[in-house]
This record gives C-alpha cells, sequence and structure tokens, in this order.
C-alpha cells in the first residue's frame, strides 16, 4: 500500500528556553527532526512532509539535504491544526499516512514498520502507539473502554483525577488512513482546557463513526520526547548507549561507554579499544586495530588502521595506518598523514600533507606544507607560513633532517636529502643533498664577565 509521513515540527519548544527551534537541538551529533526524518526513511517511507513554523527557514535548512517536503503552519494552533496544514500535501493520496513528531527522536524503524504493517493488516482507520509508564505526568491518557479497544485520548490538562491515575499514554505517534484522516481533522475543535486543536480528538472522531482504532504499546525508551533540557539530556543518554552497543556488538572495546561519546554516523573497525573521554564526531571513519587513549575529540576525519591517538583534536583530517597522534596535538582541517608517521606532543598541523614515516615529535608548527617522506623535523620547528597578510607554501622533501628550532619561512622548498642546522631560519631554497645553516656564528667575550665586574 502507498504510504508517507507528516512531521510534526512547527512548535516554538518553550520550555527549552533557546534561540534554536526545538526540534533542531541534537542528540548524539544529529539534529532531533533529522534522526525522525532517517528513522522513516529506513522503515520504508520516502515521502515526508515536514510541518514548520517556528523557526521555520532554520528548520527548513537543516532538513533540506534529505528531500522532505514542507507545510507551512503560521500559528502554532495545536497538533491538530498542524497536520490540518498538510492538507495539500495529503490531498488526493490514498493509503496510510505514518504522522509523527520532530521531538521524540528515540523511535525506531523496526516499531515504525511494525505500527504501519499492524494497521494495514488489520484494516484500521488510525492506530497509535502507546507506553505504559510510571509517570504519566503532561502526557495524554489513553481512555479504553471495557472490553479493551481504544475509545479517546484525553490530554492531561483535560482529565478528570480518575483519568490521571490512567498509566497508558499517547506516544503521539500514529498511523491513519489518509481520507479518514482528511474526514476528521475538519471535525477538530478547540474547545478545551488548552484552547488548542489537538490531533489526539481524531481517534475520538473515527471512533464515533464506528471506526476501529489499533494501539500498540512500545518500551517507553522509544517513544520519549524532549520538551526541557532535562529531557534532551535523558533522550541523549539513552541515543548514546544505542550507538555505544552497536559498537561493542561489532568487535569494538568501549572501556567505559558510559564515558564514551559517539555520534550516530561514525564507523569504528573491530578490535578498536577506545578508552573513555573520547569525542568522535561527524562522519568520522575509524579502522580496525586502533588505540584511543583517553581524551581526544576527533570530527569528521578519517583513521586508517592501527592508528593510536591520545589527548589530541583532529579535525576534517586524514591520519595514515599506523601513526601516533599525541599526547596533545592539533591536527587542523584538510590535513593528510600519512602511514607510521609520529605526531608527538604540542604538535600543530594545518592544511598539510606530511609523507610516510616522517616524524615530528615534538613543540611543533607545521601549516600550509607539503612534506615529504622519512623526514624527522627537530623539536620547536616553526613553518613561518603567514606573512601578516597571505598565507604561503612550504615543500619539504624526502628524508630531510630540520634541526631543532628551525624556521622555514615561507614560501621556500627543502630538497630531498638535506639537513638543516639547529636554531636556523630558512628563506632560500635548500638544494639537495646539502646542509643548511642559517644562523649568526657564535662569538665568545672571554672574561667579559670579570672585566665588568659582574661576577657575584
Ligand atoms: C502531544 C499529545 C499527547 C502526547 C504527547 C507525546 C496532542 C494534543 N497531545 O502532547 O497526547 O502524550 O504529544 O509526546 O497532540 N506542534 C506543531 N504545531 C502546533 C503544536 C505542536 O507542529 O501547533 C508540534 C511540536 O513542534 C512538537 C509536536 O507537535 O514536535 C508535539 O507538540 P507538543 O506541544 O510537544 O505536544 P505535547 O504537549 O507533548
Ligand atoms: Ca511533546
Amino acid at each position: 500500500m502507498y504510504n508517507c509521513a507528516v512531521l510534526l515540527a512547527a512548535g516554538e519548544g518553550k520550555r527549552m528556553k533557546s534561540a534554536t527551534p526545538k526540534v533542531l537541538h541534537k542528540v548524539c551529533g544529529k539534529e532531533m527532526v533529522n534522526h525522525v526524518i532517517d528513522t522513516l526513511r529506513e522503515a520504508g517511507i520516502e515521502d515526508i512532509n515536514v510541518i514548520v513554523g517556528r523557526g521555520a527557514e532554520k528548520v527548513k535548512e537543516s532538513t533540506h539535504s534529505r528531500k522532505v517536503s514542507y507545510s507551512f503552519q503560521e500559528k502554532q494552533l495545536g497538533t491538530g491544526h498542524a497536520v490540518k496544514c498538510a492538507k495539500e500535501f495529503l490531498l488526493g493520496k490514498k493509503g496510510t499516512v505514518a504522522v509523527f513528531t520532530g521531538d521524540a527522536p528515540l523511535i525506531t524503524a523496526d516499531t515504525v514498520k511494525k505500527l504501519i504493517s499492524f494497521h494495514e493488516s488489520n484494516g484500521y482507520k488510525g492506530t497509535m502507539l502507546t507506553s505504559i509508564v510510571q509517570n504519566p505526568y503532561g502526557y495524554g491518557r489513553v481512555i479504553r473502554k471495557n472490553n479493551g479497544e481504544v475509545n479517546k485520548i484525553i490530554e492531561h490538562k483535560d482529565c478528570t483525577e480518575e483519568e490521571l491515575r490512567i498509566n497508558e499514554i499517547n506516544a503521539g505517534m500514529y498511523c491513519f488512513d489518509i481520507e479518514a484522516l482528511l474526514n476528521s481533522i475538519d471535525k477538530l475543535s478547540n474547545g478545551n482546557a488548552q484552547g488548542e486543536y489537538y490531533l489526539t480528538d481524531v481517534i475520538e472522531i473515527l471512533k464515533s463513526n464506528g471506526q476501529k482504532i489499533g494501539a500498540i504499546p512500545v518500551e517507553f525508551e522509544e517513544t520519549m520526547g524532549v520538551n526541557s533540557r532535562l529531557q534532551l539530556a535523558d533522550v541523549g543518554k539513552v541515543m548514546r548507549r544505542r550507538i555505544n552497543n552497536y559498537h561493542m556488538e561489532n568487535g569494538v572495546t568501549l572501556l567505559d561507554p558510559e564515558n564514551t561519546y559517539i555520534n550516530s554516523e561514525v564507523e569504528i573497525g573491530r578490535d578498536t579499544i577506545i578508552y573513555p573521554g573520547n569525542i568522535i564526531e561527524g562522519k568520522t571513519v575509524i579502522g580496525e586495530n586502533c588505540i584511543l587513549y583517553p581524551n581526544s575529540r576527533i570530527e569528521d576525519s578519517v583513521i586508517e588502521k592501527g592508528v593510536t591517538i591520545q589527548s589530541s583534536v583532529i579535525l576534517e583530517s586524514r591520519i595514515g595506518e599506523n601513526t601516533t597522534v599525541g599526547p596533545f596535538a592539533y591536527i587542523r582541517p584538510e590535513s593528510i598523514i600519512g602511514e607510521s608517521v609520529r605526531i608527538g606532543d604540542f604538535v600543530e598541523v594545518k592544511k598539510s600533507v606530511i609523507g610516510n614515516n616522517t616524524k615530528v615529535s615534538h613543540l611543533t608548527y607545521i601549516g600550509d606544507a607539503e612534506v615529504g617522506e622519512k623526514c624527522n623535523f627537530g623539536c620547536g620547528t616553526v613553518v613561518v607560513n603567514y606573512d601578516g597578510k597571505v598565507k604561503h607554501k612550504t615543500i619539504v622533501g624526502n628524508n630531510v633532517f630540520i634541526g631543532c628550532n628551525t624556521n622555514l619561512i615561507s614560501p621556500v622548498k627543502v630538497n630531498d636529502n638535506s639537513y638543516i642546522a639547529a636554531g636556523s631560519t630558512i628563506t632560500e631554497e635548500v638544494p639537495g643533498n646539502s646542509l643548511a645553516i642559517a644562523r649568526a656564528r657564535q662569538i665568545n667575550k672571554e672574561e667579559w664577565v670579570t672585566k665588568r665586574e659582574l661576577k657575584k
């Protein structure tokens, strides 16, 4: 059967106290609304319409790449009104529409599929997800008849004392027959405690027309919604545990999963060991047999197999096989580090290529440079790439030995097999196979201290 989805994302999220629309707050590095879009797609729903209102431009911008369509809800008059705004999207369509919210990102594709197939195979006009919870405060309550059938949903603020004690809640996730939904939303009224058009009233309307309503209870964990920063943290914790479990099941060792922060789109190879305090973000790919000692942040990078990293920051870069990084290294965007390279402590690399087997062991800055293989950078080497106006390029060949405390004033080239004497400031091209010395000769003024009577 044809299916599509409407995703409610027009609310402001007042309780978040944020300039960012609620559905754009991130959980494990991905906006909540995008989690839901991706899950719906994974469940086989292609045609998705997002209802935008508050912060519409921002929501459109951050969902744009996912190829969804949009409906606009100018005033947030309630969830029923929001669905009404998707009328144009739904008109003329026959089949099933899934209605989800952009503020509940833990729902899984399996549950969405289960919801749709249960709905369609039983011929229901509406089917909803519910949860049994300990503390139903704030949620809509599911009112069932004596025979167990769902009769209606009553919002918390409209409940009687007795209804408040019901602990089966409306998850706010549904499936409807498209035509039945279109016929019902016109009949919604706002005569309730909040003066809103409730989508939940559609259930009672369908019911009173003699239609059967389905309901599937699911784990509360999947239906948790985010209305506040506290709930954002709770949901983040669940998502993080799921991601970490997935990697451990794939053969990755996490020494302390509670303190390991891996974003949704990260890939990690087998037998990689990750110590606590690592934050792995963006579309990072980590190979097999790596060791990530504590406290690194790695974003949008490729780490090949056998790499060891400790207490470092690596952004939008590539680290070759068996290379070691850190402690306390900073690899900035567009750097390509070769295989079996050593990037040691307090080394910063920016937009540079470093060849295989090169050692940059300590206290060095390399920016806008191309460095060959098997070079050795002495402690305190600085590539002076910026003249105050323009960034220049430095080229270092293969097998170059750079003595400690060297400045390479860019643009400059150092050819293969050369040596640079410690303390040199190199401003001119160094020919291959040679030694460059660019420092003042030492003069010893003997007995200078004595003559000046400076001796203590
Ligand atoms: C809603 C349900 C409640 C359910 C709960 C589950 C209704 C009336 N109530 O309550 O039964 O237990 O979800 O989490 O549906 N939105 C719009 N336009 C609006 C209003 C809301 O797009 O005019 C969007 C919001 O951005 C949000 C979603 O709809 O993503 C849910 O709205 P929210 O105000 O959070 O509803 P709840 O009070 O949580
Ligand atoms: Ca909500």
